[in-house]
C-alpha cells in the first residue's frame, strides 16, 4: 500500500512535468544560480557586494525580507568569484557562541583541526590572511542569517575587522540578514563604520515579476508561458513580489492547473488558491 502511493506521486509529479512541457520543475525554492534572475534590485545588491570584495573594504551587509533572495545572491557572488583568486569561507548558521563562531570560521576554510583556545584560533585565522595577501589572494567571510548572531559573537566580528595590514584590510566581512540586521549593527557604533557597504534587497516590482515567472519557466525547459497575465497580475498583489511565495504560489497553481487540466493558468484558479487560504 505504502509503495502504491510513492509510484503514484511519483507518476504525478512526472504527469505535472510532462502536461506543462517542462523538465525541470520550474518553481522550487532552492538556491539554485541556474534559476538566478537578475532584477534591478539583486543587480545593484550583487554590484555593491562585488565592489566591497575587489576593493578590500572592512565589512558589506546586505539585509532583506525573508524569501527575498539573499541566499540564493550569495551563491551567484561566490560562484562570481571561484577560479579567481579569493579564499572564502561561508557561515551558514551564525547561531554560536564566539569561540564557537571563530572554530567554525576556520572550519569553513578549508581547516579541519581546529585549535581549542581562541588565541589559537586567531593566530591560525591571522596567519591564512597574511599568507593570502602574500599569495595576492582577497580574503572573504560570508555570513549568512547574520541577524542571528549573538552579542559576544558580534564583537569577535568587530574585532576581525581589526586585522588591518598598513591601512588595508586583511578580510573583507560580507553579512546576509533580515531587516533587524540594520538595527543590530547600527548599536554597535565601531562595527557600523567599518561596514562601509550597504544594500536593502527589495522585492520585484510588477514588471520583474512578470519577467521572473516567465525566466523560470524558460530556465525549466517550458517553450510557452502557462500563466496568463491577469493571473500573474494577482499573484503579483498576493505575494507582493517575494520570490518565495511566488515559487510556491506558481508551483501550487501549476499543480492544480494539471490535475484540473486547463490549458492555462488563469485567474479563477489563481483566485481559487487564494481563497483556499492553504497557501500561506
Ligand atoms: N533573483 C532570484 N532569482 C531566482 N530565484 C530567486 C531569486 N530571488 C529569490 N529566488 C528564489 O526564492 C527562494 C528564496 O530565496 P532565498 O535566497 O532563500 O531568500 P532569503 O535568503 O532572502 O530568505 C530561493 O530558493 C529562490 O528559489
Ligand atoms: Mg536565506
Amino acid at each position: 500500500m505504502h509503495n502504491c502511493i510513492q509510484v503514484n506521486n511519483h507518476e504525478m509529479t512526472n504527469m505535472y512535468l510532462d502536461y506543462w512541457g517542462f523538465i525541470d520543475f520550474p518553481f522550487e525554492n532552492v538556491p539554485d544560480p541556474k534559476f538566478f534572475y537578475l532584477s534591478s534590485s539583486h543587480k545593484e545588491a550583487l554590484t555593491r557586494l562585488i565592489y566591497a570584495a575587489q576593493m578590500r573594504k572592512g565589512g558589506a551587509m546586505l539585509s532583506g525580507e525573508i524569501g527575498c533572495g539573499k541566499t540564493v545572491l550569495s551563491k551567484v557572488y561566490t560562484q562570481r568569484f571561484s577560479g579567481e583568486k579569493y579564499d572564502i569561507a561561508f557561515i551558514i548558521n551564525p547561531k554560536l557562541e564566539a569561540d564557537e563562531f571563530l572554530q567554525e570560521v576556520l572550519y569553513q576554510f578549508g581547516i579541519n583541526h581546529t585549535p581549542h583556545t581562541k588565541v589559537e584560533c586567531l593566530r591560525m585565522l591571522n596567519d591564512r590572511m597574511i599568507e593570502n595577501i602574500r599569495r595576492d589572494k582577497n580574503t572573504l567571510l560570508i555570513v549568512d542569517e547574520a541577524q542571528l548572531l549573538n552579542g559576544s559573537t558580534f564583537e569577535e566580528i568587530r574585532l576581525l575587522l581589526n586585522f588591518q595590514l598598513n591601512d588595508r584590510f586583511l578580510l573583507t566581512i560580507i553579512l546576509l540578514g533580515q531587516p533587524e540586521l540594520r538595527g543590530k549593527v547600527r548599536d554597535i557604533e565601531q562595527l557600523n563604520q567599518r561596514i562601509a557597504i550597504k544594500y536593502h534587497l527589495t522585492p520585484f516590482d510588477f514588471e520583474d515579476t512578470l519577467k521572473y515567472i516567465i525566466f523560470r519557466q524558460k530556465k525549466a525547459g517550458g517553450k510557452e508561458n502557462a500563466f496568463s497575465i491577469e493571473a500573474i497580475q494577482r499573484i503579483y498583489e498576493y505575494t507582493k513580489g517575494v520570490p518565495r511565495k511566488i515559487n510556491n504560489f506558481c508551483d501550487l497553481s501549476l499543480l492544480i492547473g494539471f490535475s484540473t487540466q486547463e490549458s492555462k493558468i488563469g485567474t479563477k484558479l489563481v483566485e481559487n488558491i487564494i481563497n483556499d487560504g492553504a497557501l500561506f
